[in-house]
């Protein structure tokens, strides 16, 4: 099994060109189903669940060519309702394809996506708004079999408990093809919701609302292929960021979504880091030691600050002066990383979904292992920080979220290599 060998001590100085959004490119790559046609959707990370995703579609009849960070995809010819368990189990947002899958053939068979990284993740919010779009389900053996009961998916008012990313994603990919009018209270605001919908408004659907909490869907009876440059990703961008924070340096992010990073650059800037941004633009400076966040920093739904930072954070935030306090909010069992930080020489306490993170002033190398796609990040940019060297394994976790992360941190001056 491949890893990491990073030691620590080098600043972090240059620029990046940011890759492609993951959470933005999957949802899209399944909205390709859609439309009765070709579709070139440019700026996707080559990674593997990009990959994933990309089987997934030539599995249901669904052309899909990966090249040059270009997704090619032609579902004129799509033959498949059902995508096969091992498919499924993959990756966990997988689930996203039921709506288009719904949308397009009116029918799907899907399986409950496998794993608890973050703690039980369910889709009851999923399967019940299916359900109010006239979809019929029933489970058996681990497979979840929709139905349409009249012949097409049908427009419903739609009010989700909590504004999860995913079922919003799904209602959405289900009711741009469904009849008459959807209506999605309580929605979710993140960005990649609102890439979502640009591409399917390139492709013809009536969505107006994304980014707001009520998002509101006409159906129409076709859409049409399209060309699409997915956004940049934010949450690599934090990544970026709070390394070069805690290891100290200079660095000019391009390709970056300055706006929808604000939740995280407005906690960051607190560090005293120096910030500045730019059209497209992120850049930090950090010398000196951190300073801790007075704040509790909380996770929160979009423009909240965003949970797949919070591990990256607390990476730099462990060595800030003082100590700060994060508050967990949107999964159960996203602090895993901190074992191996305190390894490294962290001072972290979880009590439920705080943490209490008192800073130290050095950390060392260490042996660990990758817990979670973020919390692998967070032990990397931990490891560019320390002194010593570190050597982190099962990367496989946080390959399916950065796009040759090696390139990029030694392109900055950082030591690390990967291993077989
Ligand atoms: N939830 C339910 N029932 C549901 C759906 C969600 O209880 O039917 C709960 C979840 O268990 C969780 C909370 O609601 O506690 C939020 O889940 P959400 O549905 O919003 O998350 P997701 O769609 O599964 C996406 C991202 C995650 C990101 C979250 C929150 C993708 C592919 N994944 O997950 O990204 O953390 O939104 O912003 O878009 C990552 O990139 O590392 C990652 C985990």
């Amino acid at each position: 099994m491949q890893k990491f060998i990073v030691t620590g001590g080098s600043r972090l100085r240059g620029e990046l060109q940011l890759q492609g959004s993951k959470n933005s490119a999957l949802p899209i790559m399944a909205a390709a189903i859609l439309p009765d046609g070709e579709c070139l959707i440019k700026n996707c990370p080559g990674l593997t669940d990009v990959y994933s995703a990309a089987r997934i579609l030539n599995c249901l009849g669904c052309k899909c060519i990966f090249s040059d960070n270009t997704v090619t995809t032609d579902s004129s010819a799509l033959s498949s309702s059902e995508i096969p368990d091992e498919l499924m189990r993959e990756m966990r947002s997988s689930i996203v394809f039921m709506g288009a899958v719904l949308g397009r053939m009116k029918e799907c068979t899907v399986s409950i996506p496998g794993g608890c990284e973050l703690g039980p993740r369910p889709i009851d919010m999923h399967l019940s708004s299916m359900q109010k779009m006239g979809i019929d389900i029933r489970e058996t053996g681990g497979r979840i079999i929709c139905r349409t009961r009249s012949g097409r998916p049908k427009g419903a008012k739609i009010t989700l408990n909590f504004p999860s990313v995913g079922a919003t994603e799904n209602i959405i990919l289900c009711a741009v093809l469904a009849q008459g009018e959807t209506v999605i209270n309580n929605a979710a605001r993140e960005p990649e919701i609102c890439d979502l919908c640009g591409f399917l408004r390139s492709c013809g659907a009536d969505i107006i609302g994304d980014g707001e909490s009520r998002i509101i869907i006409n159906g129409k009876d076709k859409l049409h292929g399209c060309e699409y440059s997915v956004m940049p990703d934010r949450i690599a961008g934090a990544t970026y960021l709070s390394m070069a924070a805690a290891a100290g340096g200079e660095l000019i992010l391009k390709n970056a979504c300055v706006a929808e990073s604000e939740p995280f650059l407005s906690i960051l800037e607190q560090t005293g880091c120096t910030l500045n941004t730019g059209e497209n633009k992120i850049y930090i400076r950090s010398g000196g030691r951190l300073r801790a966040v007075r704040d509790r920093i909380r996770t929160m739904p979009h423009p909240g600050f965003p949970t797949d930072a919070q591990a990256v954070l607390m990476a730099a935030l462990s060595l800030a002066e003082g100590t700060s306090v994060f508050e967990e909010n949107i999964f159960d069992c996203r602090y895993r990383h901190t074992d191996a930080l305190v390894k490294m020489g962290a001072d972290i306490q979880v009590m439920g979904k705080i943490a209490v993170v008192k800073g130290v002033s050095r950390l060392h190398g260490a042996n660990v292992e990758a817990t979670d796609l973020r919390g692998g990040a967070a032990m990397l940019a931990a490891a560019l920080a320390a002194e010593g060297t570190s050597e982190i394994s099962r990367i496989y976790h946080i390959d399916r979220g950065y796009e040759k992360i090696e390139e990029a941190v030694r392109l900055l001056g950082g030591d690390m290599k990967r291993v077989q």
